[in-house]
């Protein structure tokens, strides 16, 4: 999934850190990633530590951290029920078609009409099976991160779910095909948490503490209302152009809270070594991390010059290249 701030291609950087610092053998160690997203980092730890909590404000981050981090055991047949959803009959009165598609008279255009129909058939779908008991939590999750993946890379929008374009794009106009999110499987237990990081560290402890928090004022969950909206398929009134539903508004994206709780979340955690991404276009300059790390234990830092992209207003394609200087502060407690 193409997500603000993903670590996808940062993930193996990080990993070699993180053993640099702690050694080699992670096996008997309890690693947190508190800024889940799309659970990238979280996954490329699973393998090797005893344990991987993952947590993120944002409901559809929940549940893709539930099938990706804490499924674990293998689900039987887990093929058939994406087959079976892939051949439904299609639908014209579920949430998603009502308020987001352009043939109901929305006067949006987040999917292509068969795409919006399909989603709120699959989704109704999964709803009914975990209603009536016909499949567990293992599965439910399963199915619903295996949704939110597949009807993200059919979305009309230029990246994120601010807005929706005018015209449907060509990837938006392929038929959405339910795709399997695999997770991977191991014999630990792993533990997933929807709840704010400042709440959360208060509640657990563990030996590595993994921070990815938003480095701007951009608002995930305003980026990917839709996300929430098919992961809860609760029923509210969209407000205005874009359909935005309540919203939840992060102190990392505040200029002038953002200090105060990153202090906070370090001075609560009872963790011994806390590794905080960042990047030189963040909120916090790189001297404020290091003045408020210094202040809890041993402090150093690693730095990587990475490419980002950034997308044109109205299309995927002419991305611009630029530098950025990723930032991997670390700190031993
Ligand atoms: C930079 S992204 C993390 C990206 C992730 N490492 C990945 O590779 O997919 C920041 C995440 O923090 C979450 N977030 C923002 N404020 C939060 C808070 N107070 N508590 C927990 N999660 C929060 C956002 O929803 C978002 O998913």
């Amino acid at each position: 999934m193409n997500y603000i701030g993903s670590k996808f291609k940062l993930s193996s950087w990080i990993n070699e850190v993180v053993k640099e610092v702690v050694g080699d053998d992670l096996s008997q160690k309890v690693f947190c990633d508190i800024f889940a997203g799309t659970g990238i980092v979280g996954r490329t730890f699973k393998k090797e530590v005893k344990q991987v909590i993952a947590n993120d404000l944002e409901h559809y981050s929940y549940v893709l951290n539930k099938n990706y981090i804490e499924n674990h055991e293998k689900i039987e047949d887990k093929e058939k029920y994406i087959e079976e959803l892939n051949d439904l009959s299609l639908i014209d009165t579920g949430f998603i078609y009502q308020n987001y598609c352009m043939g109901s008279g929305s006067n949006r255009q987040y999917f292509s009409d068969t795409n919006g129909k399909k989603i709120d058939t699959i989704r109704i779908k999964i709803k009914e099976w975990y209603d009536n008991k016909e499949i567990g939590d293992d599965l439910y999750y399963f199915l619903l991160a295996s949704l939110i993946e597949s009807a993200d890379k059919v979305a009309n929008t230029a990246s994120v779910y601010g807005a929706f374009l005018k015209h449907i794009k060509r990837s938006a106009a392929k038929e959405l095909i339910l795709e399997p999110a695999y997770f991977i499987e191991n014999d630990n237990i792993h533990q997933v948490f929807n709840m704010d990081s400042n709440d959360l560290i208060k509640q657990i402890s563990g030996d590595i503490l993994y921070l990815d928090p938003p480095y701007n004022q951009r608002q995930y969950s305003s980026n990917y209302h839709i996300l929430n909206t098919i992961t809860k398929y609760d029923s509210f009134i969209p407000k205005g152009k874009t359909g935005l539903r309540e919203y939840n508004r992060s102190n990392y994206c505040r200029n002038g809270e953002v200090k105060n709780s990153f202090e906070e979340l370090i001075k609560n955690a009872d963790f011994k070594y806390i590794f905080l991404s960042y990047n030189n276009e963040g909120l916090m300059s790189k001297d404020d991390v290091e003045t408020i790390m210094k202040r809890y234990g041993k402090y150093s830092l690693k730095t990587k010059e990475y490419q980002r992209f950034k997308a044109d207003k109205t299309e995927n394609r002419n991305h611009k290249a630029h530098s950025t200087y990723e930032y991997l502060h670390i700190l031993e407690k």
